[in-house]
């Protein structure tokens, strides 16, 4: 099935570097229906990593992506998905360096209250000596932005995923410089590999497995949540060196998401993203969506208690809460299948994998 409105160009660069911009798929009446209720509640010097519900669920604001050209196209490259109820409104002032360097990540980890000095962390297991302290027992302490220590009593997923990341841009983000989303171009593969290798060593699916540990020091002996896996946050920087080509952009291992008002960006959830810094004298205002492909088989699927369009972690209720699952459908182990196998959730895409160009080594 070939997705209408997306052309064989636009989905070969779906696959080769893990994300598809839509050029003006948004009509200027809508952006500035959905910016007036954004910056009528959100004062604009104020940068707010979770809106108030009242925009997060406005119509105006989600109805950038429901019922929208964006919501059709992304039904025909993936396949059918609940409905929305929620998003996260990313809105970054202007002349705001985010407090200094971009903090890439792949969506669905944890990013709650750790030690402040490096002395306080295992070397080997990568966690607080005082782990009770800081993850309750069991682990079970939730943390901030909605992340969560483990999706699974078990343990043996600890990063929570999803299937496309929907950006709406909302304002003037053609020049690199004003906020854009930042990516690790390609590198969805790699981060699909990682998976792989961490589900084939029987460990742990995402940090604390293989890899990924969950907490690293900086150059500052300063203790950080580290949303990469080591190996993906190496090519990057091997690969940034070797990227010239936007000379006065400080972060040559990231490309930023060029973007003009009605313009959106869909991107795998395997493709490691940040926000940059603004240096321009606007805010920059972007609408996320994070989309999970259809599964049958989940009876939470579509539940209010999801918060399908904003949760990074669906296999639990959006506030953390496990939520009952029949014992022929293990919710976990499906998510790890398709964190190994992203590509299996994008129905629009398989005629192109089983092209020569395309087929999987
Ligand atoms: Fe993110």
């Amino acid at each position: 099935m070939q997705a209408p409105g997306v052309s064989l160009a636009q989905r070969q660069g779906l696959y080769d570097h893990g994300y598809l911009i839509l050029r003006g798929v948004l009509d200027q009446a809508r952006v500035e229906a959905a910016r007036s209720v954004i910056t009528g509640a959100l004062p604009e010097h104020e940068r707010r990593i979770v809106a108030p519900a009242a925009v997060a669920t406005h119509p105006n604001v989600i109805g950038l992506f429901q019922n929208s050209d964006i919501a059709s196209i992304l039904a025909d490259l993936m396949g059918p998905f609940p409905p929305v109820v929620s998003c996260q409104v990313a809105l970054t002032p202007g002349h705001d360096d985010l407090g200094g360097a971009p903090d890439t990540h792949v969506d669905g980890g944890w990013n709650g209250v750790i030690p402040k000095r490096a002395e306080e962390i295992d070397p080997t297991t990568h966690r607080p000596k005082d782990a009770a302290r800081y993850y309750g027992i069991n682990d079970e302490v939730r943390g901030s932005n909605d992340g969560l220590l483990w999706m699974d009593p078990q343990r043996r997923l600890s990063n929570g995923s999803y299937t496309a990341l929907v950006g709406v841009c909302l304002s003037d983000q053609s020049q690199p410089g004003n906020g854009q989303l930042g990516v690790l171009k390609g590198m969805h593969e790699h981060v699909e590999k990682v998976f792989q290798r961490q589900r084939s060593s029987g460990g742990v699916i995402g940090a604390e497995g293989i890899d990924w540990p969950r907490i690293k020091i900086d150059s500052r002996e300063r203790p950080y949540c580290n949303g990469l896996p080591n190996s993906i946050r190496a090519l990057g920087i091997e690969r940034g060196k070797a990227n010239a080509s936007l000379p006065d952009w400080p972060w040559q291992e990231l490309t930023p998401i060029l973007m003009e008002p009605g313009d959106a960006v869909i991107a795998l959830h395997s493709l490691p993203h940040t926000p940059t810094p603004n240096f321009g004298p606007n805010p920059r205002i972007n609408v996320y969506f994070r989309i999970r492909r259809l599964r049958p088989e989940n009876p939470h699927e579509g539940s209010r208690r999801v918060a399908h369009g904003v949760s990074d972690h669906p296999d639990r209720g959006y506030f953390g809460q496990y939520l009952d699952y029949p014992d022929h459908y293990d919710p976990w182990q499906t998510s790890i299948d398709r964190l190994c196998d992203h590509w299996s959730e994008w129905d629009g895409m398989q005629d192109l994998l089983l092209t020569d160009q395309y087929k999987k080594a």
